[in-house]
């Protein structure tokens, strides 16, 4: 039986098998050789994510409340990828675009959804629903699980050194700019604050939606800045452009 067994083709792989030397050094061949083939190219293209009109790097406030929303966990019960699939585009929205979190360090998108997806919760909602949700959720929904982050408003930001936030961004690939750098500072503040001149903001940061975010006009508070990154999410790209419709024709189609 043996021996009829080595004289098919495949006999030639039963001695390889038995032989823990010559199975070593062709398995370390075939896996270098597979991840040469995989990895080799990253370094030679110049980008690995097709840029897509209107991704723009968060604001100085934007930012922070990303910070907070990462220090606050939010990430464990919520994620931030829409997958192309009927079910998720009709509740959600346009499926996510990797574009749309190259300038995310960390990325948020998780695969566990305790609530639900907020990649596009940018709008969805008035400034004083989430104010309202965060401080309460079982306020709005009674039977929500959601914990409840009254805090945030009570706590003033602490603004720290917005300009070393942005250089840290920077450095591993966020694109901002000089002025972006040096007027990180004054962004953060003038950006909540409804009485301010935010034109030179807005004109850096295109669709920069600037105004008091947690109800409360002479505080620059947590909430301000969680609720202007809530606000921001999943707003930058036009999904109902042209392009974007088109894709999405397509998907519909299959
Ligand atoms: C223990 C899990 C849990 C955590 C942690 C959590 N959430 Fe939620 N969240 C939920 C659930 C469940 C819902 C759906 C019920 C509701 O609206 O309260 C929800 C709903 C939401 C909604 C409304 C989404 C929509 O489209 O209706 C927003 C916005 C939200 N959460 C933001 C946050 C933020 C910001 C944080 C962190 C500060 C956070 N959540 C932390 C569970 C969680």
């Amino acid at each position: 039986m043996t021996t009829e067994t080595a004289k098919e083709p495949w006999g030639r792989h039963k001695k390889i098998e038995r032989n823990i030397a010559v199975l070593g050094v062709l398995a370390f061949a075939v896996v270098t050789i597979g991840g040469l083939v995989e990895i080799a190219p990253l370094f030679w293209i110049d980008n690995t994510i097709e840029k897509v009109e209107g991704v723009r790097p968060y604001t100085p406030l934007e930012q922070a409340g990303r910070d907070i929303y990462v220090r606050e966990g939010c990430y464990v019960c919520h994620s931030q990828m829409i997958r192309p699939f009927r079910d998720e585009v009709e509740r959600y929205g346009h499926y996510s675009l990797a574009a749309e979190s190259m300038y995310d360090h960390p990325f948020q998108w998780g695969s566990k959804r305790t609530g639900p997806d907020l990649a596009r919760v940018g709008l969805k909602y008035s400034d004083e629903w989430h104010v309202q949700h965060l401080k309460n959720p079982q306020g709005v929904v009674p039977e929500s699980v959601m914990p409840q982050y009254a805090f945030l408003a009570e706590h003033d930001l602490k603004i720290g050194d917005p300009a070393a936030r942005l250089t840290a961004l920077y450095r591993v690939g966020v694109p901002y700019t000089a002025t972006d750098i040096k007027k990180a500072t004054d962004d953060l503040k003038s950006q909540a604050d409804p009485m301010a001149d935010n034109a030179d903001l807005q004109k850096r940061y295109p669709k920069a939606q600037v105004r008091d975010f947690d109800g409360n006009p002479d505080r620059l508070t947590e909430m301000d800045a969680l609720v202007a990154y809530l606000q921001v999410l999943g707003t930058m790209v036009d999904v109902n452009a042209p392009a974007a419709q088109e894709v999405l024709a397509k998907e519909k189609g299959r």
